[in-house]
């Protein structure tokens, strides 16, 4: 079956712009296409991004976000979603609905910096104001809890003394387009999946980091760690 993916997003949208390029250069290969881009802002450019790539774009007010959102997504026989930038919370029939085939990206290494209001500059400041040396990104199945469901990936990132939160900001975002789209095709493929215990199955590596770095360096770009 090939997937069907909606993408739901609040800003710039620069993530489902990596996803709608991930894509694209997979061809052939890629295990469905972005039909759907839906944004709780109706400026978002997001929206615009999406549109660009032949997706229907689509923005939300509150009762489509809410209470329609469900209809909306089984309209467009949608198999898979991904968060990405995405500032609401997604209503619990919908999680439920795409319980394994919904997916987030948090700009911290989860547990860490997440949670109800950790969002956006948020994150970064806390992060900053914590004095840790090392944040990242995270991808993780959604559940019906903010920043909770199980963690698929993560990527870590150095915090440098005189960072702030614009800088650290950059480097995660940067690593954000790297891990979050390979990670939205290999669900998509079925080649990760959450298994009735609620444990991930299908990647061999949790060091994707540095899986890529040597990959990259080898020229192995179509070597995968599921
Ligand atoms: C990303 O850092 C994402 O993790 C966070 O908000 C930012 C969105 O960036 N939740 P974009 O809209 O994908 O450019």
């Amino acid at each position: 079956m090939t997937a069907r993916i909606a993408v739901l997003a609040s800003g710039g949208g620069s993530n489902l712009q990596a996803i709608l390029d991930h894509f694209a250069a997979l061809a052939d290969r890629a295990p469905g296409r972005v039909v759907l881009v839906a944004s709780d802002r109706p400026n978002a450019l997001a929206l615009e991004r999406g549109r660009r790539a032949g997706a229907t774009a689509i923005a939300l007010n509150e009762a489509a976000r809410t209470a329609g959102l469900r209809d909306l997504l089984e309209a467009h026989a949608i198999t898979h979603v991904a968060l990405a930038g995405y500032l609401r919370q997604v209503p619990a029939d919908v999680t439920t609905a795409w319980h394994g085939r919904m997916l987030n990206v948090h700009p911290a290494l989860l547990p860490a910096f997440g949670g109800k209001g950790m969002y956006g500059h948020r994150v970064h400041e806390a992060v900053v104001a914590c004095g840790v040396r090392v944040t990242g990104a995270t991808v993780h199945f959604v559940d019906d809890q903010y920043d909770h469901g199980a963690v698929i990936a993560q990527w870590p990132v150095p915090v440098f003394p005189g960072d702030t939160a614009a800088t650290v900001a950059v480097r995660v975002l940067e690593v954000e387009h790297q891990l979050f789209p390979p990670v939205v095709a290999a669900v998509a493929a079925g080649r990760i999946t959450l298994d009735a215990s609620g444990r991930v199955t299908g990647l061999r590596t949790p060091m994707l980091f540095a899986h890529f770095a040597a990959s990259d360096a080898s020229g192995a770009a179509d070597a995968a760690p599921w």
